[in-house]
């Protein structure tokens, strides 16, 4: 037994490794109090210097208090081996029953060493690449004394103006769900916690956070049965069921009804339905925020209901502490609905080991060995250079040559250590990315030139501030403009600031901030050669860009290797592979855009008057679509062909396509497969992705591949949420990106 617990439990059995963990939660709740119990479902920010003396006045102190009386069984935000340990101690070694601690922490895309944004990683579709990257990022965290994240953020949206866009996968369900359980496994790894470089995830934010109204933060999200059973709930179901071990609520309201009271969604759907046995944790005060939306009228209410409904755990909210013993003790909250919230919670932190060793996760020479080792550096590259999208290369500016060339450099982007890094690395070091600059002076075979140019913001913002862009200053421009003129070509850096997008960070405009389309234009009317690299955490409407300039390379926000991802691919040494995971609109008037939409009664104007689905004033089609990425090479495909043109229920037909490389380099491409059903019991989308494979391929090399189509792609959730799959025809499309396929057609008899 482990001998570090200094514990006054009569029966301490429930440290006997080799009885089965409900066993042991069993002889542990028997012996706890109802206070007790409500303390794990307490969980608070860690905000003092834990290693340093107790704090004395205000929350901190309570907060410390409420520790060494067992009230509190997570903390987030403190990190660090020494942090964790002597918060850990105080838990483990001064409370009656020695219950560790479980600590949670955003490791949203990397931990010291950072992967690109999410919605980046996600234009990758390269899910053994994404998996390695919550690999890297759980191994930095664990070694750090963390043993939990809050991630994979699932949140499917179509809506740039909404800053968390960056934290997901994009607008589509069933790419979604494949990214999501990528980054499970990557952060859980086989689920036994055997390693203690694998941490527990956090599906988050249970449900609909990304469909808030009209993209504005903390707004409400009034989806019908039909998105959220189609396209909001696939990837949390994907998470569950790949055994991810806890759900964050989501700040919204569903019905009217904020998500972390909303019974529907968390024990009918989540617990009682899908059959998640790990525990839900509350957003950030979302428990008590409950008061401010006008649903619950006062604390008590909110542990209340937040309990009732499935909430396990209150993040930093301070609800359930104060309200629950009592609520229980006068019969208001049955006890059996805390027992539960215990239950979930005491389980993860036995599979994590926390009770055979509280102390495993905290090796201060693992930890120096682990975080920023060449190793978790090579992998975030790799995962960078696949994140790359190019979106147009016109007169053959890309690849650019390796010597011989005077290229000019522009951008204060181009020279930013911080802004690569995007908004979720709190736990990183600013000023730690390799700067495109950087990047590209490894290649010393031409001349480079660099120069800022406009700057993009009157400051350095932070995590906690809002980004001013620069407006009125244009100094720079005209230095800029001189070294344009003998440029062979100018690479452009532009976009928005890392901060500009994440939580909190909704924008009104999707367009390049600032002065930078000024800039754009004016360096254009010079030289035209512009490679233009864009940085943004959001898809931009970048119509005027799209039309005037040659080169497009769209590079997000890719944090630590950042600008050596880009130079290799700007210079050739990795052929651009990745397709947008999100539409990009033409204007921001477009949003909500996304390719699985409905078709419409009037989709075409063949009478030639106006009485059709159409906008005055721009195309209605995106600027570029769901899937769209090109490369240095060329990708031909054939007609796909199927094995059968009518098949039975519980049949399936297969469906191959012939890819060739008719470029000069070899290169990858991800070959997609859309299916439509042409009539259903409710409107169906005009096509929903339903596979993709990556092919590598040599060129003049072929492949072909085969795609195997069953009930689970035919298939939908009906109002009530059943998984039907209705006969008639069904349309199957195959192409390089959703807007350019070929089809046929099948029919389910
Ligand atoms: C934030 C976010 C959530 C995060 C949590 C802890 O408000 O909404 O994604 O995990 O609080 O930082």
């Amino acid at each position: 037994m482990a001998a570090i617990f200094n514990i006054n439990a009569q029966d301490k059995s429930y440290l006997d490794k080799k009885k089965p963990i409900e066993e042991r939660i069993n002889i542990l709740m028997k012996q706890m109090t109802l206070e007790e119990k409500v303390g794990q479902m307490n969980q608070y920010n860690g905000f003092w210097d834990v290693t340093g003396p107790a704090p004395t006045g205000g929350s901190a102190e309570e907060k410390y208090k409420n520790i060494k009386k067992g009230l509190v069984g997570s903390m987030l935000s403190v990190r660090g081996v020494k942090e964790v340990k002597a918060v850990q101690k105080i838990a483990v070694e001064e409370t009656r029953l020695g219950i560790p601690l479980i600590i949670g922490f955003d490791v949203i895309h990397g931990y010291k060493t950072l992967s690109p944004i999410p919605l980046a990683e996600s234009s990758s579709w390269d899910m053994k690449a994404i998996e390695k990257s919550a690999e890297v990022a759980a191994s930095e965290a664990a070694a750090s004394g963390i043993n939990w994240t809050f991630g994979p953020m699932m949140d499917i949206s179509r809506d740039a103006r909404w800053g968390r866009v960056m934290e997901g996968a994009g607008e589509d369900p069933y790419l979604g769900a494949q990214v999501a359980v990528a980054r499970v496994k990557g952060f859980q790894g086989d689920n036994t916690f055997r390693s203690p470089l694998r941490i527990a995830a956090t599906a988050k934010h249970f449900a609909a956070y990304g469909f808030v109204d009209a993209g504005l933060e903390y707004s409400a999200s009034e989806v019908n049965r039909n998105i959220l059973y189609n396209q909001v709930l696939p990837p949390f179901k994907a998470a569950v069921d790949t055994g991810i071990r806890s759900i964050m609520t989501s700040f919204n309201t569903i019905d009217g009804i904020p998500a972390t009271a909303n019974q529907m969604l968390l024990r009918e759907t989540l617990k009682n339905k899908w059959g998640f046995n790990g525990f839900v944790v509350s957003d950030w005060a979302s428990v008590r925020e409950m008061i401010y939306w006008g649903y619950s009228p006062d604390e008590k209410s909110a542990a209340k209901s937040a309990v009732e409904a499935g909430t396990d755990m209150d993040m930093e909210g301070g609800i359930f502490v104060p309200h629950l013993v009592s609520l229980v003790q006068n019969g208001q909250v049955k006890e059996s609905l805390v027992d539960d919230a215990v239950r979930r919670i005491l389980r993860v932190k036995f599979e994590l080991g926390l009770f055979d060793d509280p102390y495993r996760f905290l090796d201060e020479k693992r930890e120096k060995e682990v975080i920023g080792s060449k190793a978790n550096r090579d992998a975030v590259l790799d995962m960078a250079k696949k994140s790359i999208v190019l979106l147009k290369n016109e007169k053959q500016l890309l690849p650019l040559k390796k010597e011989g060339q005077k290229i000019l450099l522009l951008g204060d982007l181009a020279a930013s250590k911080n802004s690569p890094l995007g908004s979720w690395r709190i736990a990183s070091d600013n000023n730690t990315a390799v700067s495109v600059l950087e990047g590209m002076q490894k290649y010393k075979g031409n001349s480079l030139k660099y120069e800022k140019g406009i700057a993009l913001t009157q400051e350095e913002p932070t995590f906690l501030t809002e980004v001013q862009y620069n407006t009125t200053n244009r100094e720079g421009l005209e230095a800029a403009k001189q070294a344009a003129k003998d440029a062979d070509v100018i690479v452009m850096v532009l976009g928005e600031h890392g901060f500009s997008s994440g939580e909190a960070r909704s924008r009104t405009q999707i367009d390049l901030p600032g002065l930078q389309q000024e800039f754009l234009e004016e360096i254009y009317k010079i030289n035209p050669n512009i490679v233009l690299v864009l940085n943004n955490g959001r898809p931009l409407a970048i119509s005027w860009a799209a039309e005037h300039i040659p080169a497009i390379v769209e590079a997000w926000q890719l944090g630590t290797e950042t600008g050596n991802a880009v130079a290799q691919v700007l210079f050739g040494d990795y052929n651009p592979s990745g397709k947008l995971t999100m539409s990009f609109p033409r204007n921001v008037g477009q949003i909500p855009i996304y390719y699985n939409h409905y078709s419409t009664g009037r989709f075409t104007n063949k009478d030639g008057n106006v009485f059709w689905s159409h906008y005055s004033d721009v195309d209605k089609t995106p600027l570029y679509p769901f899937g769209y990425g090109l490369s240095y090479s060329k990708f031909e495909y054939s007609a796909p062909k199927v094995n059968k043109k009518t098949f039975a229920k519980g049949e399936k037909v297969e469906v191959t396509v012939t890819v060739k490389n008719t470029g000069i380099y070899a290169g990858k491409e991800v070959v997609q497969l859309y299916v439509k059903d042409d009539f259903a019991s409710v409107v169906r989308p005009v096509k929903e992705l339903k596979g993709f494979e990556m092919v590598d391929l040599q060129p003049n090399e072929s492949k072909t591949l085969t795609f195997s189509l069953g009930e689970k792609e035919l298939g939908f959730y009906n109002q009530d949420g059943k998984f039907v799959v209705e006969p008639g025809t069904f349309k199957i499309m195959i192409g390089g990106n959703s807007a350019d396929v070929q089809e046929l057609t099948i029919e389910l008899l």
